[in-house]
């Protein structure tokens, strides 16, 4: 069976629920908080396992506590974590997410995700596995691992969230990027609002596939996702959703579409179940803990 790897971050995400977020210099005093096991490339992984892809984390984590509780998380969700490396000395990356009125603001602390390296992948990419990385961990080792993984006839996805400066040649050896509306802006120069126009959005990605991968999906909060391929612009219309936290949306589309494109999607297929999928996380509270199922997730796509 295909599986799905990914390459990148790990954080915990520390959750703070408030009525509102409070003004700088000010204390705020009746917030909730909540432990939660987070960061990109483990919301990704999760998101691809629930959905039932077989899947496997390369990753670094620091050597107290928090580094064993994320390894226990990904293990009991069926992921493999062999590939899941202890940094010494070295605090496991922590987010501090304020939700507040079905928003949120991040700051995360790197810790070891800074430290991770191409010398701690040591699993040979294969054709039918799909290999994913983010921008949370060093730029060089996404550029070095989407290589590999395309020499070797693996397909990648990229996932430019947080937007970094990255070489030009990157995007060549990625088959699909996704990103949001923000990132795309960023990497495109094109301006954009939550309200632009389907055309101004086609433009950017457009912009953004010259510049080597096949496809470009741009993800758009509740209107959906914009797939734009060598063959087709198309705008996949997002499910309706009761909104409790949005953190991880991005994270649950992007591992649930890895997972069918594992299983033979096209990327049009794959983003229909990624807004589905996303939708179905979007309505529970924390990153990695609101991935859906492959049940939750047909009975969203049956709902439509
Ligand atoms: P985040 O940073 O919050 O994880 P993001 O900004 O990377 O998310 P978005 O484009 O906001 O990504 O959301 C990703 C996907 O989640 C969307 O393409 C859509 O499928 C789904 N989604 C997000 N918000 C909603 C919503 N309010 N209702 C339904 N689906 C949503
Ligand atoms: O995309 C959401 C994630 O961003 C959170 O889980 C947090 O850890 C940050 O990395």
């Amino acid at each position: 069976m295909s599986r799905v790897v990914v390459c990148g971050s790990l954080n915990m995400d520390v959750v703070v629920q408030s009525a509102r977020r409070p003004a700088a210099g000010e204390t705020l005093l009746g917030a909730e908080v909540t432990f939660l096991p987070g960061g990109k490339g483990l919301n990704q992984v999760i998101a691809a396992a629930r959905v039932g892809a077989a899947a496997a984390m390369i990753g670094a984590v620091g050597d107290g506590p928090f580094g064993k509780t994320l390894r226990t998380f990904l293990a009991d969700n069926d992921v493999d974590t062999s590939g899941l490396h202890v940094v010494p000395g070295q605090a496991t990356g922590l987010a501090l997410i304020q939700v507040a009125q079905g928003d949120n603001a991040i700051t995360v602390a790197s810790g070891a995700n800074s430290r991770f390296s191409t010398a701690m992948v040591r699993t040979a990419p294969r054709r039918d596995e799909v290999w994913v990385a983010q921008f949370e961990t060093p730029v060089e080792a996404t550029r070095a691992i989407m290589r590999k993984a395309r020499r070797a006839g693996a397909r990648t996805v990229l996932n430019m969230a947080p937007f970094q400066p990255h070489p030009a040649d990157l995007l060549k050896s990625v088959d699909v990027v996704v990103l949001n509306e923000i990132e795309l802006a960023q990497a495109t120069g094109v301006r954009l609002r939550a309200a632009s126009s389907e055309r101004r959005i086609v433009e950017a990605c457009q912009k953004l596939r010259a510049k080597g991968p096949r496809a470009v999906v741009a993800t758009l909060g509740p209107r959906g996702a914009m797939v734009v391929t060598a063959e087709q612009s198309i705008l996949i219309p997002g499910f309706a959703a009761k909104v409790v936290d949005t953190t991880g949306a991005g994270d649950c589309f992007v591992g649930a579409f890895a997972a069918r494109l594992a299983q033979g999607a096209t990327p049009v297929e794959a983003a229909r179940y990624g807004n589905a999928a996303a939708a179905c996380s979007v309505g529970r509270l924390g990153a990695a803990p609101s991935m859906p199922t492959a049940k939750e997730v047909a009975a969203r796509l049956a709902s439509a």
